[in-house]
This record gives structure tokens, sequence and C-alpha cells, in this order.
């Protein structure tokens, strides 16, 4: 089997592989060093190119809730939907006391709008999510039109493609620390191996921007987030057309 086909194929195992991991996640991801801060970075990034007003929000891709907890910092008063096709995942997600005021919806991102979610919505957040789904083209229209016109969005994802310092510095993080500290605290490689290598694959910034015109999106910018993760994570932003 190809690289390339067995990348797609384990994309499809993607959720399944988080409900292996469900219980070590949080642990884990609070041993990254600027995690949860870089995820508050790129909510309140949402919020200001929203002006703060959003009164519904979506949080793609939510896990076990930490962007949503980012979310609901940075827009105290909204309505906050969280989807996720992991159910261990969202089992976690819906135990937090601080998330109450979330709702939590097992869904598709590829297709988010087959699930109860409702809509459309005043922006959603996507982090780490867009890179896992099989077909991305497909799935940036569908949530495009979740969006209310002129509603942003913010993908805060990897992209290290074209940067040799970054895919040098993910390469060497990965394989000395993610994947032995996954082996160690949740007895699973698999999603952290697949993890280093879908974003090895993925889209370079540029190509990511030039996916989001295709889609449509307009004002579109990408940010670079501080610490190590510099040229390595990043908050893209965009909005979609009134
Ligand atoms: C790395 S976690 C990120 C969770 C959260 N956004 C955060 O920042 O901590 C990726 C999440 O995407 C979910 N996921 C992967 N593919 C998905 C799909 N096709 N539809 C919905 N969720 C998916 C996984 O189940 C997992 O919970």
């Amino acid at each position: 089997m190809s690289r390339a086909i067995d990348l797609q194929r384990r994309k499809q195992a993607v959720p399944d592989d988080f409900d292996l991991v469900a219980r070590s996640y949080d642990r884990l991801v609070r041993r990254n060093p600027g995690y949860i801060e870089h995820l508050r970075l790129s909510a309140d990034r949402l919020a200001i190119a929203d002006r703060g007003r959003g009164a519904r929000l979506l949080d793609l891709c939510c896990g076990t809730g930490l962007s949503t907890e980012a979310l609901v910092r940075a827009y105290p008063e909204a309505e906050i939907v969280g989807l996720d096709a992991s159910s261990g995942m969202l089992a976690l997600a819906r135990s937090k006391p601080a998330l109450s005021q979330a709702t939590f919806v097992l869904g598709d991102a590829s297709d988010p709008a087959a699930a109860d979610i409702g809509g459309p919505f005043d922006g959603v957040l996507m982090a780490y999510g867009i890179r896992n789904l099989p077909e991305p083209d497909v799935a940036l229209g569908r949530i495009s039109n979740l969006l209310k016109p002129g509603a942003p969005i913010c993908f805060h994802e990897y992209s290290v493609k074209g940067n040799p310092r970054a895919v040098a510095i993910w390469t060497g993080v990965a394989w000395a620390v993610i994947i032995p500290n996954g082996l160690v605290t949740a007895r699973h490689t698999r999603i952290f191996r697949y993890l280093w290598r879908s974003v090895l694959d993925f889209d370079s910034p540029s190509q990511f921007d030039a996916r989001l015109r295709r889609a449509g999106f307009v004002d579109r910018y990408t940010l670079p987030v501080p610490g190590w993760q510099r040229g390595i994570v990043h908050s893209f932003l965009a909005r979609r057309p009134r």
C-alpha cells in the first residue's frame, strides 16, 4: 500500500484511535509548553476578528473540550456547540463543570450539518481538525455554509511543509517526546505516529491559504504562535464572504 493511500485510510480511523487515548489526552497535551496558551491565542484572535460579538459559536473537532475552554474564555456569554466524532473524547468534554454552558454533539466534521448542531454560527474554531479530514476541500465548502455571511473562522493547525527548520524540530519533538510520552501515558503510539506523519504531509501555510481561497474564504491571514511551536503551529483566520 502506498504511503499516501495508507495515510488516507488512517484518517478514517482517527476518531476511534482518539477513543483509545481519551482518558490520557489532557494529561499528555498539558505537558506541551504552550498548548493551552496557543489555543487561547487562536480563540482570542477569532473573537477579535468577530469583535467579540458572537452569540453562537462552533468548536469543530472539540475533543475533550480544551479548545472549547479557550472559546468559553474568549466569549463568556456565548452559546457554544462542540462537535467531535470520538465518543470517548466527548464524554470527557461533557464531564467538565467549566464547560457546562457548552453543548457537545457526536458527529463528523467532514459533514457537520448532518449532526444536530443547528446554525448558522457567528464564528467557528477548528483546532487540530482540518488536517485529519480525508477530503478537506469538500469539508471546507460545508463548513463555510455553517457560518453567517461575514462571520470569521479560525483554523488552529500544524503546518511545517516548506520550512526545513520547522520540519526538523517537529520530527525531533515527535520522536523524542510525543511518541514516547504517548507510550508511557496512554499505552498507545499509533495515533501519535500518525500525528507526526500527518503533520509532515499537511499543506504548507501558503498551500492552506490557497485551499481556503479556493473554498471561497476572504480576509485570510496567517498568524504565528510564540515559543517552540513558532513556525510549526499557526492561526489561520478567514471569513465567509458577506
Ligand atoms: C488533536 S484532537 C484536538 C481536540 C481539541 N480541538 C484540542 O485542541 O484539544 C483532534 C480531535 O479531532 C477529532 N476528529 C478527527 N477526525 C474527525 C472527524 N472526521 N470528525 C469529527 N472529529 C474528528 C478527534 O476525535 C479528536 O478529538
